[in-house]
């Protein structure tokens, strides 16, 4: 089997500093890390990022963290400025508000786009030192959508590499494409991967209108959901690869003896309630503020609500340093204070708030005690919470109210209770529907919710990627074969 390559921005754990020659090591969160861990865990290979600090890294500590991870890792240094303007500013104050269709946060400041590619040439001097002509380079996600380009750009032997990507975020639709400065430079880039990978046909639907209108000229070859671009004499194939999770894993985990009683204690704790779950990394792309603005109404609109239902909402902080994340914390804060001065009785508090990560046992145990969980993101990629909650419903209970404009609702819209996350009241009558969902309905829905979960899982994500980049650069699909192992999943947050 071909040697598999990852190359992100994170690796799977951070170190941080906790004063002289001390570190902490924790795992990193988002969906990336919880997805690509188990795999490279049972495939074995390479992972090239970045540790998540800035400045020297400390070879002790990292050799420490990667002892028992089960493939190599290669850190990726970046300095202070870097971070603030490869990290902060470009990837996560230009491209992620843009591609979550927010461009009124966006941050277009000049100095980061060549701080972006400076980092990106690193992380391809990287592949170069590290990769050999037949291994499989998988680059993920928005902060090395130039590596690519950098990587032909240096004139090696290795440039002749297949190269494939897979973006984690939505792609948004060139309306919204256009207002970014470097579109054209960018979508350049873009095209030098022999693979691109996007979350839904949605963003693949994007991604191609944006290289007709920013590329004119540009071939784009389309049957069903293949599609080909000729670019410069060179192919590039296109294509939605949904990303599962290690069902398994979860199923396996939710059924285990610890977290059954812990899952008992937590619904001791609230009798004669129902319980919601919100879980989210702290950003303002997920529409927590959206979500508590439906639950007021639906207190204020719906009196029998009231003592019967209480929303968990778990907040996991994530880039507290930029300032908009730290306000919407703010945000967050006051509506939650403003719910419960409002609501609660001597007996009974509307929300309880979490800000801080849980850890794997006690977000099982959350997932399998809540009775809905309601999610609501103004845009996802995907939302691997969704499927991880169906994954820990082993009873086959529980409702799920998930966002139209979260990727998961492309394969979950039978059954999950969708809703638009601009529209407050109209979630508020969603939660007052699966607050009344007659349990024969939740089980014929989580069913098959369960179903599309199991299946579609990150193996076969990762099997189905794998496959479509097999043939590239005349590489055997034989390259490829499964090999299904127990695979354990450490880190994982929404
Ligand atoms: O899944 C989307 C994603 O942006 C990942 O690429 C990223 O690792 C994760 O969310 C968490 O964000 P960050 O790496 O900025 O902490």
């Amino acid at each position: 089997m071909n040697r598999l390559i990852i190359v992100s921005n994170r690796l799977p754990f951070a170190l941080d500093s906790a004063g002289t020659d001390l570190w902490t090591v924790t795992p990193a969160v988002g969906g990336l890390v919880s997805a690509v861990e188990p795999v490279l865990r049972e495939r074995g290979g390479t992972w090239i990022g970045w540790p998540g600090i800035a400045g020297k890294i400390p070879q002790g500590p990292l050799a420490e963290a990667t002892r028992d991870a089960g493939y190599n890792v290669v850190p990726v240094a970046l300095s202070e400025t870097e971070r603030d303007e490869f990290y902060y500013g470009y990837s996560n104050e230009v491209i992620w508000p843009l591609f979550h269709d927010l461009q009124n946060f966006c941050n277009f400041e000049p100095a980061y786009w060549p701080a972006y590619k400076q980092v990106n040439e690193r992380y391809a001097d990287a592949i170069i030192r590290n990769a050999q002509p037949d291994d499989f380079i998988w680059v993920h996600d928005y902060h090395l959508m130039y590596v690519a380009q950098a990587l032909r750009e240096r004139s090696t032997s290795r440039n002749r590499l297949a190269l494939t990507f897979f973006l984690h975020i939505p792609f948004p639709p060139y309306d919204i494409f256009a207002k970014l400065p470097q579109q054209r430079r960018l979508l350049h880039a873009l095209l030098q991967f022999d693979l691109l990978g996007f979350q839904t046909r949605r963003d693949v639907r994007n991604f191609l209108q944006c290289v007709r209108r920013v590329m004119p000229g540009t071939k784009v070859l389309s049957r069903g959901d293949t599609h080909v671009i000729r670019f410069e004499k060179r192919k590039i194939r296109i294509g939605h690869f949904p990303i599962g999770i290690d069902f398994d894993s979860f199923e396996n985990g939710a059924k285990s003896e610890a977290v059954t009683q812990r899952s008992q204690r937590l619904r001791a704790s609230f009798p004669d309630c129902q319980l919601m779950l919100g879980s989210d990394r702290l950003d303002y792309s997920k529409g927590i503020p959206e979500r508590l603005r439906a639950f007021r109404d639906a207190l204020e609109r719906y009196p029998e609500m009231r003592s019967r239902v209480v929303l968990i909402q778990i907040v996991v902080p994530s880039r507290v340093e930029i300032p908009r994340y730290h306000e919407f914390k703010g945000r967050i804060d006051r509506l939650v204070g403003d719910i419960n001065g409002r609501f609660s009785t001597s007996t009974w508090v509307p929300v309880q708030y979490h800000f801080r990560g849980l850890d794997r046992e006690d977000l099982l145990a959350h997932y399998r005690a809540c009775d809905i969980a309601f999610l609501t993101p103004l845009k996802d990629g995907m939302n691997l919470v969704a499927k991880e909650y169906c994954a820990c419903r082993t009873d086959e209970d529980g409702a799920l109210i998930l966002s139209q404009f979260a990727g998961a609702a492309e394969q979950l819209k039978p059954d999950a209770l969708l809703v638009n996350p601009y529209d407050v009241e109209q979630m508020a009558d969603t939660i007052v529907k699966a607050f009344r969902m007659s349990p024969a309905e939740r089980t014929v829905r989580m069913k098959r919710m369960r179903r599309m979960v199991r299946k579609e899982n990150v193996f076969w994500w990762v099997d189905s990627f794998l496959k479509a980049g097999a043939t590239l650069g005349g590489r055997s699909s034989r390259a490829f074969e499964k090999r299904r192992g127990s695979a354990t999943l450490q880190s994982v947050k929404a």
